[in-house]
């Protein structure tokens, strides 16, 4: 099974994003930009930044427009925003972002919690963000979630959620990523899942986006790279989930994923020790300890040394 891995792979950073939009404390402005910064000198290409939302429903996350115009560019490195609707393009332009994420699920009862619509009033609205997106220059993610599990519908038919994602492509988006928004998927699902999804589209079209809630994200990752897919989301210390999905907790942590592949001997070009200084400042901005298994065993290894 691992013999034919990728050479490379592309991680994808939310913790500023999926990490804080889920945190009780609102973190400063300032804080955030500070994250973004040490993220991307970890050496991450692609972060997203905030989300282009209503603040009534994402309070964390209502300073986006002063991160996106405030945050400091650097040639090589994408920053990403989501937004769902027209408006959210519109904030989004304004702020300079080269990139935006639309998202929608793929099941009817998730998708009227998170964006109070039917799946097909979503997509009908992406028409007036993806094309007009597209045409301003900016690069378009999208985003398929509950398609391992649904938290309100349980199993999710994975067809369902290829159509969906074959429907983003269609209108424009360079890429899909599936998430796992509950963390319920195992290897076996995600491997016929990927699968599924593989018959009609492109590897490098797809990303994968899981939750660690019940501690599989690693080896579901390890499932869809081995299988050929090349971008793995990820969030810092595993910071986040989505407030509309009860009980979800934070992604799959980047410096967990990073160390694997490190292992595999898969490029990333993410500098380990630097993305552990980024986990730590998330830490410090949240004011609580974050899930990350390898961010632990380091701080607690650093902490070690400078005790002898
Ligand atoms: P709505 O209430 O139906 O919107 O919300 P509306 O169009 O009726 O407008 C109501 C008010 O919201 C108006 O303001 C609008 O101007 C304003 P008012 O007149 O009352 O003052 N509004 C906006 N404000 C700022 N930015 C906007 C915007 N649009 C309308 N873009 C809406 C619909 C989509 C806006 C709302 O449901 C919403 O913001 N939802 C956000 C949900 C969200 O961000 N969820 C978390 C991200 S998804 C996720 O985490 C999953 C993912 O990680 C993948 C995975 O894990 O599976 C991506
Ligand atoms: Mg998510």
């Amino acid at each position: 099974m691992l013999e034919a891995l990728p050479k490379a792979v592309s991680v994808y950073e939310v913790g500023p994003r999926d990490g804080l939009q889920n945190e009780a404390a609102v973190v400063p402005t300032e804080g955030k930009l500070r994250l973004i910064e040490a993220l991307a000198d970890a050496g991450l290409r692609r972060i997203e930044i905030t989300s282009f939302v209503s603040p009534k429903w994402i309070p964390p996350l209502a300073d986006s427009a002063e991160v996106a115009a405030r945050v400091r560019r650097r040639e090589g490195t994408i920053f990403s925003a989501l937004v769902p609707n027209a408006k959210g393009l519109e904030g989004a332009r304004a702020a300079g972002m080269q990139e935006v994420a639309v998202f929608l699920s793929a099941s009817e009862t998730h998708n009227k919690k998170n964006v109070n619509k039917t799946i097909a009033e979503t997509l009908q609205a992406f028409e007036a963000v993806v094309g007009p997106a597209r045409e301003a220059g900016m690069r378009v993610r999208g985003y398929v979630s509950t398609v391992w599990g649904c938290p309100y519908e349980g199993a999710v038919d994975p067809k369902r959620a290829r159509k969906i994602a074959e429907q983003l492509i269609g209108m424009g988006c360079y890429q899909v990523s599936l998430g796992d928004t509950i963390g319920v998927g195992t290897p076996g699902q995600t491997e016929r899942i990927v699968d599924l999804m593989l018959e009609r589209i492109a590897p490098e079209a797809l990303a994968l986006h899981f939750h660690d809630t019940r501690g599989t994200a690693l080896a579901n990752a390890l499932v869809g790279i081995a299988k050929g897919i090349t971008t793995l989301d990820a969030s810092i210390g595993g910071l986040g989930g989505c407030p509309y999905a009860p009980g979800a907790s934070g992604n799959l942590a980047t410096e967990d994923l990073v160390y694997m592949l490190d292992g595999l001997g898969v490029a990333h070009g993410i500098d380990l020790e630097k993305l552990v200084a980024a986990g730590e400042l998330a830490q410090q901005l949240v004011a609580h300890e974050l899930p990350g298994r390898y961010l632990k065993a380091r701080l607690a290894e650093k902490r070690k040394a400078a005790t002898v």
